[in-house]
């Protein structure tokens, strides 16, 4: 969507933090032998005592209030009885509505003592996410944000997986634009405008370039011995940036 009034704009704010108190409050509680479940309820008991929903149930019939990802799953991990081990990369991403207004992150946890691998993975999802938030103003090219997740993973010696884009947001969880490239594509001509509502969302990994659909239906996953961080904030394209929708 295209934020036009103040009152879109109050809105989206609304649930961007509500978003990102969710994130957060999961995240204080993960600990060695938490299950994902314990933790999707943790997060689904505060969304909804701030009367939003979780988007992925409410769109996909997602069969969880939030996606919980660990080690080699790269994205929509489905909440259950696995437990949080010493070492585990989690990736937690919440999205959710309010009166119709849709916001969307993520954030990857480490639960220490992790190797180097997954430290360095972590450190460029979110070096990855800044960098390619720093190029978007209005009237930036859009390809700039592939190009700095790009070239961020590329200096550390990082794969990305391919086929996962940031998207559109707003009044629907994706909209239009449908998939921004997470590398720099140079017969991408569209611009970003002002008033824009876009997730930014780079997944980083040590090898993997695509992720695999698991035999759940949901969980999208790479070979064992990869691993993958991924960070998502919700944003607006304003004159000389963005607002941030979804920061902590
Ligand atoms: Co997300
Ligand atoms: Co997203």
């Amino acid at each position: 969507m295209t934020v036009e009034t103040p009152e879109q704009l109050l809105s989206l704010r609304k649930i961007g933090r509500i978003v990102a108190q969710t994130i957060q409050l999961m995240g204080r509680h993960i600990q060695p032998g938490v299950t994902t479940l314990e933790l999707d309820a943790i997060g689904r008991q505060y969304l909804e005592s701030q009367g939003a929903r979780s988007a992925p149930e409410l769109i996909y019939q997602f069969p969880g209030a939030t996606c919980i990802s660990v080690n080699h799953e790269v994205a929509h991990g489905v909440p259950g009885n696995r437990r949080i081990q010493p070492g585990d990369l989690v990736n937690i991403d919440v999205s959710a509505e309010l009166d119709g207004y849709f916001a969307d992150s993520g954030h990857s946890f480490l639960v220490g003592p992790v190797s180097d691998v997954k430290r360095a993975v972590t450190r460029t999802a979110q070096k990855a996410l800044n960098r390619a938030i720093a190029t978007v103003r209005a009237g930036s090219p859009l390809n700039a944000i592939g190009r700095a997740i790009e070239t961020t993973a590329q200096k550390a010696g990082c794969s990305i997986i391919l086929n996962l884009g940031s998207h559109g947001v707003g009044t629907a969880l994706h909209e239009e634009p449908f998939f921004i490239p997470p590398y720099f594509d140079a017969a991408d001509t569209r611009v970003l405008e002002e008033g824009m509502v876009i997730t930014i969302e780079p997944f980083i990994s040590n090898g993997a370039w695509d992720a695999a659909q698991a035999e759940d239906g949901w969980t999208l996953y790479t070979a064992p011995h990869f691993v993958t961080a991924q960070y998502e904030h919700s944003m607006v394209v304003t004159r000389t940036g963005v607002t941030l929708l979804t920061a902590a």
